[in-house]
């Protein structure tokens, strides 16, 4: 199945209500860079509580962590990311544009056109490398971090230490991460710098299957929890082929976008890649010692990476609606209330009656106090106010009108039925599902 909005209509939006702008934009845009405006990063912030909510602070087995983004560049040389981490690179011979190999067809170059004009691939190492302290030499070098998962790796020792957990557990990081990816493309689906929240689950090497089956069906439970289209996501399982240089089975969650079916996040069997290998290039112990005395052993990992950006345009293709309200096209964003980051507005029906904005003031000071997210709108007509709440997701428009001065109540519409009933002040709080 697939969804009848296309990515401009979803990038016109996001710039037009204030969820994601070009990033550098008054200097012409740097590529594969996107800032989230006020909308967007309420968004995001509700998509992230949901997922630290369900996976770290309703679970017994998990830990938060927050690393640091610059890391020690023997971390992705044990990684494999220093030598393993490169996608295929293609380069025109007409125009030099380059490209992402697997992203050219017939051997024709996407920019200047001109057909045969690449020759052999060559790889290219995707992190971007920095260098800490005033010496830029080899010992000074450093790499922007391409996961958030190794922070996790290299803090295993620490987690075990100081909380003794049983196995299984799993340490959770949400948090920035950087690929200098040769065609950034599609919004923000494929960006240079994304957001990331993953889960380290570390099991028995015995009963990786098993776990691995429970958290298909956890990323099934978190993505019906944000309200994110079912019959629009699929499962690829990965071939041996094109899994990463870590992994011994991942399956793909793909997301059918306006652009095709691409993947949305992974979940990948990362065996004991990880620890292993840091365990040898750092010489320091990262067994799992179980508290029945048997034998050290190191434990084997499940990785849901959840890439956020994804969700977010996932989440707007899913929320995307239009219908016709007195004879005009509208379009709104079908949010949940727990994900919209706007969750009511208020408004005086006039802005320049001043006893009509002393009793909407008195309403928005109330609602503002339970919700937070609740947004003064007092601008343009009423009909204009509703589009633009329609337009970025409020579940519900309260207005302050004459009557309510009388009979102490206000008009709550709501932004999928846009039926409009009365409900008394006092009512308000119970009324409002939110
Ligand atoms: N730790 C495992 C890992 O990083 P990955 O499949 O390379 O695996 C995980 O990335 C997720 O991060 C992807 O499923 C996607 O949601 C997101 N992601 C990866 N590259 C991205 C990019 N260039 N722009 C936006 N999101 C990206």
């Amino acid at each position: 199945m697939s969804k009848e909005v296309s990515l401009d209509d979803i990038v016109s939006l996001a710039k037009r209500r204030g969820f994601v702008y070009q990033g550098s934009e008054i200097y012409g845009g740097l590529a594969g860079t996107w800032d989230y405006g006020p909308l967007g990063t309420q968004l995001k912030r509700n998509i992230q509580n949901i997922w630290w909510q369900m996976f770290v602070e309703q679970r017994d087995d998990m830990y938060g962590l927050d690393s640091a983004i610059l890391m020690n560049q023997k971390i992705w040389q044990a990684s494999g990311h220093a030598t393993g981490f490169n996608d295929p690179m293609l380069e025109c011979s007409n125009c030099h544009s380059r490209f992402r190999a697997d992203h050219i067809h017939d051997n024709k170059c996407p920019v200047c056109g001109k057909k045969n004009v690449f020759g052999e691939s060559r790889l290219f190492n995707m992190m971007f490398s920095t260098n800490i302290g005033p010496v830029q030499d080899e010992g000074s070098l450093a790499y922007l971090r391409p996961e958030t998962a190794q922070g996790i790796f290299v803090n295993f020792k620490n987690v075990v230490d100081t909380f003794s957990p049983d196995l299984p557990f799993g340490i959770a990081q949400i948090g920035k991460a950087f690929r200098n990816e040769i065609s950034p493309r599609d919004f923000i689906f494929r960006s240079r710098e994304f957001e990331q929240m993953e889960i380290e689950y570390f099991v028995d090497p015995k009963a990786w299957e098993k776990e691995f089956e429970k958290w298909v069906e956890n990323i099934h439970a978190f993505l019906q929890a944000i309200g994110i289209d079912k019959t629009l996501v699929h499962q690829l399982e990965v071939a041996d082929a094109d899994r990463a240089h870590y992994s011994k089975r991942t399956i793909d969650f793909e997301f059918t976008y306006p652009f095709g079916k691409s993947e949305l996040l992974g979940l990948a069997y990362r065996g004991s890649f990880d620890l292993e290998n840091h365990q040898k290039a750092s010489g320091k112990g990262l067994e799992y010692r179980p508290k029945d005395g048997s034998k050290p052993f190191t434990p084997h990992v499940i990785e849901p990476s959840f890439g956020i950006d994804r969700i977010v345009l996932a989440l707007l293709v899913t929320a995307y609606a239009s219908d016709e309200q007195n004879g005009e096209k509208r379009t709104y964003l079908k949010l949940s209330a727990s994900l919209a980051p706007v969750k009511v507005a208020v408004s005086p029906l006039l802005k320049n009656k001043q006893e009509l904005v002393k009793k909407a003031r008195e309403v928005y000071e109330v609602l503002k106090k339970e919700y937070g997210a609740v947004m003064w709108d007092d601008n343009g007509n009423i009909g204009k106010r509703y589009r633009r709440q329609d337009e970025i997701g409020t579940p519900y428009c309260v207005t302050i009108d004459f009557d309510s001065l009388e009979h102490d109540d206000v008009t709550v519409r709501d932004r999928d039925t846009t039926k409009q009933k009365r409900v008394k002040i006092s009512n308000l709080l119970t009324e409002l599902k939110l």
